[in-house]
């Protein structure tokens, strides 16, 4: 049985003794596990059903921790942990030998965060060792935003949820790392481009490398619904083609003026696209829990945040 609590330390209790808590974070909730056990990361692979060659984030509480497990931090890598931490940033850096292998999949670099969120923090400061932990969801499915949603996907198979509320940012962290000292940004998340090209001028992005993923955040299908999915420009045009059909809508900004769709989500009335990003998965989950015969999702404006929502519902679609 999967318990949903507040209390830390049990939490505390769980991750001492090798075992999986699933944490709240403010972009997703995260499978967390201490780095320095094989036995609870192996867990966390099987658990997640996840391929061992894609590797997973370690969450620290402060940028102290991290001369223990980094050999090299590039001046841009330091601007943007100044910038961005505690919060949505992941920095792939080049790791020293205490990290496992296993963390890693074998790579020579490590994906770390300090997430911007108490009871995340609270937790990681009770704690001796860091956490890895990737989005609690099974391998490919759409990532969890609300504690149910966790629960719902590893009934029996975790033994704790730590309650922290629905994920303020809603989709997962900006992964940003180096080559030859230049910033690559490997998945968009929840800085956009624009703000994080404030901070250390123009970036290049990496995000669609299906063959050799750097990050295999990448894969072209991820965050996946069960239903059928489609991604459209415009709503209007294909309405049409689906009438006889039980359907579910997904969009950004309007009213809900169709008569033939069996349930809408607009994810901001206003328009707003902050907003927007932290209904998008609660949004997807319920829209997936409707037996419906076709998800259609419309895009979102290329700017901003709406950049990185346009990337999940790419991935959501195929
Ligand atoms: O917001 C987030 O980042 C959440 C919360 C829980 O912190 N975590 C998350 O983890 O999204 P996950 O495992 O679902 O995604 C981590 C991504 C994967 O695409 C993985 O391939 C990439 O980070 N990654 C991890 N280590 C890497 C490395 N050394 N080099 C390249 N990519 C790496
Ligand atoms: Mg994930």
């Amino acid at each position: 049985m999967t318990i949903i609590s507040h209390d830390i330390s049990k939490a505390i209790a769980l991750l001492n003794s090798e075992d999986l808590v699933a944490i709240p974070t403010e972009t997703v909730y995260g499978l967390a596990g201490n780095i320095y056990s094989e036995k609870a990361i192996r867990k966390i692979f099987e658990v997640k059903q996840r391929p061992l060659y894609n590797p997973l984030i370690v969450h620290i509480h402060a940028i102290e921790q991290l001369d223990a497990l980094v050999s090299h931090i590039p001046d841009k890598a330091k601007l943007l942990a100044k910038a961005f931490w505690p919060g949505p940033l992941t920095l792939i850096l080049k790791k020293k030998s205490v990290v496992p292998d296993l963390i890693t999949a074998g790579k020579d670099s490590v994906a770390i965060r300090i997430p911007n969120h108490p009871v995340a923090l609270k937790l990681l400061k009770g704690l001796e060792f860091p956490l890895a932990a990737p989005s609690a969801n099974p391998f490919n499915r759409i990532s969890p935003t609300k504690s149910n949603h966790v629960e719902g996907y590893f009934k029996n198979k975790i033994k704790m949820v730590l309650e922290g509320g629905a994920c303020k940012n809603g989709i997962e962290s900006s992964i940003i790392g180096f080559e030859a000292n230049n910033p690559i940004l490997y998945r968009l998340g929840s800085i956009s481009i624009e703000d994080i090209e404030k901070v250390i001028g123009k970036i290049q992005i990496k995000n669609k490398n299906e063959t050799a993923p750097d990050a295999p955040g990448m894969l072209e299908k991820h965050y996946s619904p069960t239903t059928k999915t489609i991604l459209v420009s415009n709503v209007e045009k294909v309405i049409g083609v689906y009438k006889n059909k039980s359907v579910g809508l997904l969009k950004f900004t309007g009213e809900s003026k169709y008569t033939n769709i069996q349930h809408v989500e607009i994810l901001s009335e206003t328009g707003n696209l902050e907003e927007a990003t932290a209904k998008l998965y609660s949004a997807l989950h319920k829209l997936d829990n409707l037996n419906l015969d076709i998800i259609i999702l419309e895009q979102f404006p290329d700017r901003g945040l709406g950049k990185s929502i346009n990337d999940r519902l790419e991935r959501a679609s195929q």
